[in-house]
């Protein structure tokens, strides 16, 4: 486990995205509101069907169960919590572990994606 202080829970924009660069890697990190609760959520920000880093710039939003992230590009849905793509579920981009301390956001740079898929 490789936690990384990312930056401050204030940097955060709430119902948006921000990028941050963790490892030499480009990671999406998404501030929801839900039910009063703030929740953080990090995928990689490469849009794999648009071909571009752009999921940062995203729109935010719940598609039934699902939190989601909608594609600046194709607009394709990715779900916040397994990086699977709604429309095309063989696609999947990562996702990340993000904690909050001492009003710093940390993040795992290790896949869970592809740790919970090895598992
Ligand atoms: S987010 Fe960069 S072109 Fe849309």
């Amino acid at each position: 486990m490789a936690w990384t202080d990312i930056c401050a829970f204030e940097d955060l924009v709430e119902n948006s995205g921000i990028c941050a660069l963790v490892d030499g890697q480009q990671v999406a990190v998404f501030l929801l509101e839900l039910q009063g609760e703030p929740q953080i959520y990090a995928v990689g920000n490469y849009d794999p069907i648009g071909g571009a880093n752009v999921l940062s710039r995203g729109i935010v939003g719940s598609l039934g169960e699902q939190i989601v992230v909608a594609s600046p590009l194709y607009k394709q849905h990715f779900d916040l919590t397994t990086g699977r793509c709604v429309e095309q579920p063989e696609v999947q981009i990562p996702v990340y572990e993000v904690k909050l301390e001492q009003g710093r956001v940390w993040l795992n740079a290790v896949n869970q994606a592809q740790a919970a898929s090895a598992a």
